[in-house]
């Protein structure tokens, strides 16, 4: 593809959230550029042999790099490919992806099997039940969660607490359900079988790297609850 097609692709985009080089000398004009926490997910060099879930990839930039670096790469979002950038993205970079067009709380191990690496990235504010959405990727997970979400950072810290928004009142965006503080996002991670590895905040943003841990007698809360878990 040259760059005058590239070019055109990106402008039929009607809403671009991602903001990165997507073909050499090429940006898309989203207002996030999420290039920095590439760092902070440390994705191995090589991927090759690994799968790697993508829950919520948007325009797709994660999904990209996991590709890059070899993995076997499964994309779940509920708006279909080109009603945001990721059909674009995959038209200019000539990555074809397995894309599901489903929601969180449809997935199961038995249609996608299981995965080393999956990314839950600013999507656990979206959720109105934060809880079962965990307890569902902990059933696709059999290696390590990359969670990164709004988080309330000005509640309390030494109990575990979340902020309801009603309506469009978080960023005026109706799809915005929750925002949980550090040890609210930690302790619903435990109770769905993920140990924390890492953590970091700021502003009003948390990303955690968790471990699965397979501990049944943990587990056996959510799996009363939902029935979810193994
Ligand atoms: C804020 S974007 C995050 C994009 C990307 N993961 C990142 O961190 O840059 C949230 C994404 O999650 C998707 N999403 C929200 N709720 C969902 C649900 N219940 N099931 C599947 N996808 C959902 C949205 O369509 C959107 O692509």
């Amino acid at each position: 593809m040259n760059f005058a097609t590239a070019k055109q692709l990106v402008e039929s985009v009607g809403h671009w959230h991602h903001a990165f080089e997507i073909y050499p000398g090429l940006t898309t004009p989203g207002a996030y550029d999420p290039g920095f926490l590439l760092d902070d997910i440390g994705f191995p060099a090589d991927l090759h042999g690994q799968r790697v879930l993508d829950i919520g990839p948007s325009d797709g930039f994660f999904s990209l790099q996991a590709r890059r670096r070899g993995a076997e790469v499964v994309a779940v979002d509920y708006r279909p490919k080109n009603s945001h950038g990721f059909g674009a993205m995959e038209q200019i970079t000539g990555c074809d992806f397995d894309y599901r067009c489903c929601n969180v709380y449809d997935l199961n191990p038995k249609d996608l099997g299981t995965f080393d690496h999956v990314l839950f990235l600013g999507i656990l504010y979206h959720l109105p039940d934060m809880v079962r959405a965990l307890a569902i990727v902990r059933s696709l997970c059999h290696g390590t969660l990359y969670l990164e979400s709004h988080a309330a950072n000005d509640l309390p810290t030494h109990e575990a607490v979340a902020r309801y928004y009603r309506q469009a009142t978080l960023a005026n965006d109706v799809t915005n359900f929750w925002s949980p503080n550090p040890a609210c996002i930690r302790d619903m991670a435990f109770d769905c079988g993920f140990d924390r590895v890492t953590e970091r905040t700021w502003a009003d943003r948390y990303f955690g790297k968790f471990q699965t841990r397979d501990d049944p007698e943990r587990n056996r809360k959510l799996q009363w609850a939902y029935g979810v878990l193994p």
